[in-house]
């Protein structure tokens, strides 16, 4: 079987995104739309990718740089033809079929790319198209056919009379093509039409002026083809794959009380039996146990959770791993190099960074714990505070097992706190405590009797 190489086109303005930021790196459910076609375009086991980057080229490139992908650059933005005429030399000695994909069209299956190219074989074609019929085809190039129902043409929305716009077959802008009909043809086309662009789909007319065999295929599903030229087209596919990723996550066992308003990125993993509550964000590299439980208002970012975490309303997680049976929250925010052992509880308003704390220790209101090692079964009592940084190094502190903290407790870093220390409340820890000791502050506290009238009554008179 011939091989496949794969174009594809990214290198438009996106004038419509009015974005300083490319096209096609603008994130859909966190990858940028980009990342889509392309991993599309890698299970067809193409021989080279190679993709036409003009606006932001580098930045793009630098977004996807692995070393697989040819880089073309399409430096003017002359149209979609004009962009695959520019690809032209890095398949100077390619004899294979070539599959012509867009950068803003993200949803498309390996399944319809796999029909392209079945059909396009089989029917030994020089070019065919992908079309769809959408209910609302504006804005697309509509597919002309005679009387036949044979391909004629496409025509773009700016270059189509009224009537015509009435058509409801849509070019997606997907073909797949032989190269030795392709780069010829793109020679012939030319850019007289409303944009005074080179388009891609001329080829159609150079293919009938030749009498070579053109062919289309319906798209699996019409959504798939979907382009993203504007903001609010990028909401609607963001619903659109969200959605799609939510469908998958309960059939695979995961309960999700309020589908809308859960939104999970690819490339994040749920286990079994996790309950997730609404307005919930799981996103990056995040993997979610089985039996775990989030209430809800959570947003959580490349973070590990073992099994039966329940992590209670309103969470921030960032780059930290949590084992299994801990309980976090509410209002709880684990940040960075964050590592808690198993049944760890983290309760109100607790922040913790750099903190690596042993199974069962528990730090339940009010702390923050930054750069620290905790061993296991410690209890962190109310207002404890690491007090790690002084304006320009952080220090760490080190809190053995079964210490208690108390209430209102500073502990100035570098600190180390032996194995069953008790800490008194309200003591400023300065110099390392051995094991099994008491540490306090000495503080004298003094009753006034009746001080209270007093001063008020002074108040009063001034
Ligand atoms: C294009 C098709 C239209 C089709 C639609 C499907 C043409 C002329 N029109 O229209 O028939 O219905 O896609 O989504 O092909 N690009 C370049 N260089 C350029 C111009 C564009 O690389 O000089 C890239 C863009 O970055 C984009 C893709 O080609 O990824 C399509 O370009 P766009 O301008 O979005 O074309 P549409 O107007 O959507
Ligand atoms: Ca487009």
């Amino acid at each position: 079987m011939n091989d496949v190489g794969v174009i594809i086109l990214a290198a438009g303005v996106g004038k419509r995104m009015n974005s300083r930021l490319p096209k096609v790196l603008h994130p859909l459910v966190g990858k940028p739309l980009l990342f889509y076609p392309l991993r599309a375009a890698r299970e067809l086991r193409p021989k080279r990718i190679a993709v036409v980057v003009g606006r932001g080229a580098d930045e793009v490139r630098r977004a996807f740089d692995d070393g697989s992908i040819t880089w073309v650059l399409q430096e003017e933005q002359l149209g979609t033809g004009h962009a695959v005429r520019c690809a032209k030399e890095s398949f100077l000695d390619f004899t294979g079929d070539l599959v012509i994909l867009s950068g803003d069209v993200p949803l498309i299956s390996p399944q319809s790319l796999g029909d392209l190219l079945r059909r396009h074989r089989d029917r030994k074609a020089a070019v065919t198209l992908l079309t769809a019929s959408l209910e609302q085809p504006a804005g697309y190039g509509r597919v002309l056919r005679n009387a036949g129902g044979d391909i004629t043409g496409v025509l773009e929305e700016q270059d189509a009379s009224e009537p015509e716009k009435h058509i409801k077959e849509i070019n997606a802008g997907i073909y797949a093509a032989s190269p030795r009909f392709l780069f010829a043809a793109l020679e012939e086309i030319g850019n007289r039409n409303e944009q005074g662009e080179y388009y891609l789909p001329d080829i159609i007319g150079v293919a009938l002026r030749r009498g070579e065999r053109i062919e289309t295929v319906r798209a699996a599903d019409a959504r798939e083809i979907l382009g993203v030229n504007t903001r609010e087209e990028l909401a609607i596919m963001e619903k659109t794959l969200q959605e799609k990723i939510n469908r998958h996550w309960m059939a695979a066992g995961v309960t999700l009380k309020d589908p809308d308003t859960a939104y999970i990125e690819e490339g994040v993993t749920i286990g079994k039996d996790t309950v997730i509550g609404p307005n919930t964000h799981l996103l990056g590299r995040t993997t979610i146990g089985e039996g775990c439980r989030i209430d809800g208002s959570a947003y959580v970012t490349d973070a590990r959770l073992g099994n039966d975490v329940h992590l209670r309303f309103s969470v921030v997680l960032a780059d930290c791993q949590v084992a299994d049976k801990a309980v976090i929250g509410p209002f709880a925010h684990l940040r960075p190099g964050t590592v808690l052992g198993r049944g760890v509880h983290i309760g109100s308003f607790v922040e913790t960074k750099q903190a690596i704390v042993g199974e069962g220790t528990k730090a339940n209101h009010l702390a923050y714990l930054g750069d620290v090692t905790v061993g296991r079964d410690t209890n962190i009592g109310a207002g404890t505070i690491t007090c790690n940084y002084d304006g320009f190094r952080k220090y760490e502190t080190k809190i053995g097992d079964r210490v208690q903290v108390g209430s209102d407790t500073t502990l100035v870093a570098p600190v180390t706190l032996g194995d069953d220390v008790y800490v008194a409340t309200a003591t400023t820890v300065r110099h390392d405590v051995p094991p099994g000791a008491l540490v306090y502050n000495e503080r004298s506290e003094r009753v006034r009797q009746g001080w209270t009238e007093q001063f008020r009554e002074r108040h009063k008179k001034g």
